[in-house]
């Protein structure tokens, strides 16, 4: 079993550059199935999330060529089945995306009902709806949906409240439709954005992505582009975190300043220098007190979801007691038993945290319980005196590329290594 370990105190210093952005990319590359010529993206991340992508679309007969590390090939044209398949993609939450590809191409999808984080319920209501207002039956059956059309009508879907992958999979759907689809109450995260642009592009009819109304005219055919990712708001904000709650001092590169206001406007508050220059943001917290903040998140525009370990992380190291709120999802707070490990003080009630600053976190070793979670256990080993040893690092690797090697070159003392299971070792007497 492999082991993140970090030795803490130590400042982070100097330049990081972002890498393209997870829940970008596993859209765009789910979408080339709308395709109907070869199609390249560039500044893929190099995360295993899009590797699982790959192996899923191989399995299913596209030619996927690996140009470099961030950049990919894609020839759907060659799948036949719209079938995906089990155990590749039970384990993200983005395989739900070949649902709204494979029906908006083949009228017809087999998909097995996606994992990802364990954040609480997350079922799929809200994509099956959309779905049906154009013209899909669905059931599910042996851990699968299957959802099936004869033909594609655009209409007019009403999202109960802002989902991301119901937005993505509605303009999945709708891409090739007859006529005209409005989405109302969409999802306005950077993502929706990048996925309406790469689909415009190709020759798509995509017009208000990043607003709550969507509208979009289907069209016959798709040609093959070029493309590349957008920045990773959210490693962005990691990094930034990760260079207060160290005392830091780092210019984060390669990011789009807009998509970071709402963590911008939050470090801040806290008391946390940030300058924002065109494609790069410079981080300070060498001196001065954290200051107590409360945070509520929200959808887009909003202070991100998957920002909330991180930053409830450095609230434990603030002047007085602090209130975060997380609705989003039913539980998002399992990392803060692992912080108490740490010396933190923060208490959660619900989707409710209570976080009481503490002089200092104690390294101890803790378990990434979900990706954003993990990213906190490392902010928070950065931050801690002695060393942090953090298990089940895969769910980090879902989505920071490298981040033992970014971190390492802005002085901190982190590395991966090897640890035979118990199991192992039993076997190894
Ligand atoms: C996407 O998940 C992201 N994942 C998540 O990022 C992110 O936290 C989330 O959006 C919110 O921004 C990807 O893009 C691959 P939702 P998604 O649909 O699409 C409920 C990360 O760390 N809901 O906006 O699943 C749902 O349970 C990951 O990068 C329904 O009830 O999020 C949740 O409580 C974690 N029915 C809330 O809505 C539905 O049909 C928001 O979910 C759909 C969603």
């Amino acid at each position: 079993m492999e082991k993140i370990v970090i030795n803490g105190g130590h400042r982070l210093r100097g330049e990081v550059a972002i890498s393209g952005a997870k829940n970008a990319a596993v859209a765009l590359v789910a979408a080339t199935i709308l395709c109907d010529e070869p199609c390249v993206i560039e500044n893929l991340p190099e995360i295993s999330d899009i590797a699982i992508c790959l192996r899923i679309f191989k399995a299913m007969g596209a030619d996927v060529q690996i140009i470099n590390k961030h950049t990919i090939r894609f020839d759907t044209t060659r799948i036949r089945e719209p079938k995906v398949p089990y155990e590749l993609a039970r384990s993200m939450r983005a395989s739900s995306y070949f649902l709204g590809t494979l029906l908006g191409r083949f009228h017809e999808a087999y998909v097995p009902l996606p994992g990802g984080c364990d954040l609480g319920d997350r079922p799929i209501d809200q994509h099956l709806k959309a779905f049906s207002v154009l013209g899909a039956t669905d059931d599910i059956q042996n851990g699968c949906v299957h959802v099936k059309a004869d033909a594609l009508v655009g209409g007019q879907i009403f999202f109960d409240f802002n989902t991301v992958g119901g937005t993505m999979n509605a303009i999945f759907a709708a891409v090739k439709a007859q006529g005209l689809t409005i989405i109302e109450n969409a999802a306005k995260e950077p993502h929706i954005v990048d996925l309406a642009n790469f689909l415009n592009s190709m020759g798509a009819d995509i017009r208000g992505a990043g607003t709550d109304v969507i509208k979009i005219r289907g069209v016959e055919y798709l040609k093959g582009i070029t493309y590349a990712v957008i920045p990773d708001q959210i490693e962005a904000g990691t990094y930034m975190v990760a260079a207060a709650a160290s005392r830091g001092d780092v210019l984060i590169t390669n990011v789009i300043p807009k998509h970071l206001e709402s963590i911008t406007a939050k470090l801040r508050t806290i008391g946390v220098s940030v300058e924002e220059f065109d494609e790069s943001v410079r981080v300070c917290a060498t001196d001065g007190l954290f200051i107590k903040t409360n945070i509520k998140t929200m959808p887009h525009p909003g202070f991100p979801t998957d920002m909330q370990p991180q930053m409830s992380t450095l609230l434990t190291l603030a002047e007085g007691t602090s209130t975060v709120v997380d609705d989003i999802f039913d539980n998002r707070f399992r990392y803060a038993s692992e912080l108490r490990r740490m010396s933190a003080d923060i208490q959660v009630k619900g989707t409710v945290a209570t976080i009481t600053g503490v002089k200092r976190l104690t390294g101890a070793p803790v378990r990434a319980t979900d990706l954003r979670a993990g990213a906190a256990m490392v902010i928070a080993g950065l931050a801690a005196e002695g060393t942090t040893e953090i298990s089940d690092i895969y769910h980090i690797e879902r989505g920071y590329e490298g981040i033992v090697e970014k971190l390492s070159a802005l002085g901190a003392d982190i590395k991966k290594v090897y640890v035979p299971s118990d199991d192992e070792l039993a076997v190894s007497v």
